[in-house]
């Protein structure tokens, strides 16, 4: 059994005189210990709700409900009451938060941020809790440790505000990460440190790493197994190499398609989604993303996609996927307005959970249409 196990997570957001944000909507994903999985997905589709959510930080209050259930090694980080998700947040399942100014206390020196955890979790004092502190801070990669103890968030540039959090959470060899958007704010140079150090904790200490980010050459450095998002929904969920190699979920396909290339021809455009993240059909009428998508067919509208599952481990919420490497197109040709009818005329993979006969699973190596980073861009 996977050492984080989420399923169906919802979280809704209700505000009178405002509409309903079904912010996450039956988001479900494991994860083992030693494990990398990410959450990838455009801004605003649900991944900071979700880690929010798992660590119980969002606030109980009427109006915010979640649903699901997150088993954490046998305890449900969602009905688990505050005291004892004091007692597991930081020593067992720890966070690195999106907004770090926010997420530090700005009254109280990096240091003591630092060694509270030690102290709380590991048992240190005195010197020892503030060497190891000043190690964790070197580790991170921010310059003169010592004397950074001393000072408080307004005093770090951002990027050391972001690594200073990752201190933290890193304190305590957690068995859970929870890293949303980890590097975002951070040069290159510090970014690849980081990641290294992000995997190191996995390799050695075997923590399960949810990785939240839009960065696709983080994913593509980082991640076994990658979830994308689409307005609070997984549409499609594989290894990553066979996702990067061949998507299958138009929108997947998108993202992939939209990172600049470095081999690209002069003059050549990027290819963006058409479209913003805010043109979306509410689950219950049918697909998200159909608005935006370019393989949409009658199908796509009336009934919400089910997610279906390939017997190569691959799950996609589409009814007119793109066709796996070597097999027959789902459907002939991709139509906006008259396309073929529901989704059992699609294809024999087409329909819901349940190992259906598909893709030869060889097909999972072979390169598609679609560029794939290459693993060493994104260090
Ligand atoms: N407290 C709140 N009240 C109402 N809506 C909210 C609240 N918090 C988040 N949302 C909405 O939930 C949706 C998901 O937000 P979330 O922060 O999870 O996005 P995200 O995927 O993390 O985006 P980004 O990549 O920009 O960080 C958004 O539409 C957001 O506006
Ligand atoms: S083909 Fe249809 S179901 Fe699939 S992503 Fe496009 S609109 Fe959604
Ligand atoms: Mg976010």
């Amino acid at each position: 059994m996977a050492l984080l196990d989420v399923e169906d997570l919802s979280v809704t957001f209700r505000q009178r005189g405002k509409r309903t944000v079904r912010a996450v909507d039956g988001v479900s994903f494991s994860v083992d210990a030693g494990e990398v999985v990410g959450l990838v997905g455009e801004s605003g589709c649900g991944k900071s709700v979700t880690s929010l959510a798992l660590m119980g930080l969002l606030p109980r209050q009427p109006g915010i409900s979640v649903g699901g259930k997150a088993d954490f090694d046998g305890t449900d980080l969602l009905r688990v009451d505050r005291r004892a998700m004091r007692d597991i947040r930081g020593r067992d399942v720890a966070m690195i938060f999106q907004d770090p100014l926010s997420s530090l206390n700005p009254v109280i020196p990096i240091g003591r941020q630092v060694t509270e955890v030690l102290t709380r979790h590991r048992g240190l004092s005195g010197d020892a809790a503030r060497k190891e502190a000043a190690d964790l801070l070197d580790r991170v990669g921010i310059p003169d440790p010592t004397r950074r103890l001393k000072e408080y968030p307004h005093q770090l540039s951002g990027g050391m505000r972001q690594r200073a959090l990752i201190a933290i959470a890193v304190a305590c060899q957690p068995r859970l990460l929870i890293a949303d958007e980890p590097t975002t704010a951070l040069d290159v140079t510090i970014q690849a440190q980081i990641l290294e150090l992000l995997k190191a904790l996995v390799r050695d200490s075997g923590t399960a790493l949810v990785m939240i980010t839009h960065d696709l050459g983080v994913v593509a450095g980082m991640c076994d197994t990658v979830n994308v998002l689409y307005a609070g929904r997984v549409v499609e969920t594989a290894r990553r190499r066979p996702l990067f190699a061949e998507p299958r979920h138009p929108y997947t396909v998108g993202l992939l398609n939209s990172i600049p290339r470095l081999d690209a021809g002069r003059g050549d455009k990027l290819s963006p989604i058409p479209g913003s993240v805010r043109d979306v059909l509410p689950w219950a009428d049918g697909c998200a993303f159909a608005p935006r998508c370019d393989r949409q067919v009658e199908a796509c509208v009336g009934e919400p996609p089910q997610l279906v599952l390939t017997h190569t481990d691959r799950t996609y919420r589409c009814v007119n996927p793109v066709p796996a490497v070597g097999s027959a197109p789902a459907v002939a040709e991709p139509a906006v307005e008259a396309g073929p009818g529901p989704a059992a005329e699609a294809g024999p993979e087409s329909g819901p959970v349940g190992p259906v006969a598909e893709v030869d699973p060889v097909a999972e190596e072979k390169q598609s249409s679609v560029p794939a980073p290459r693993e060493e861009e994104s260090a």
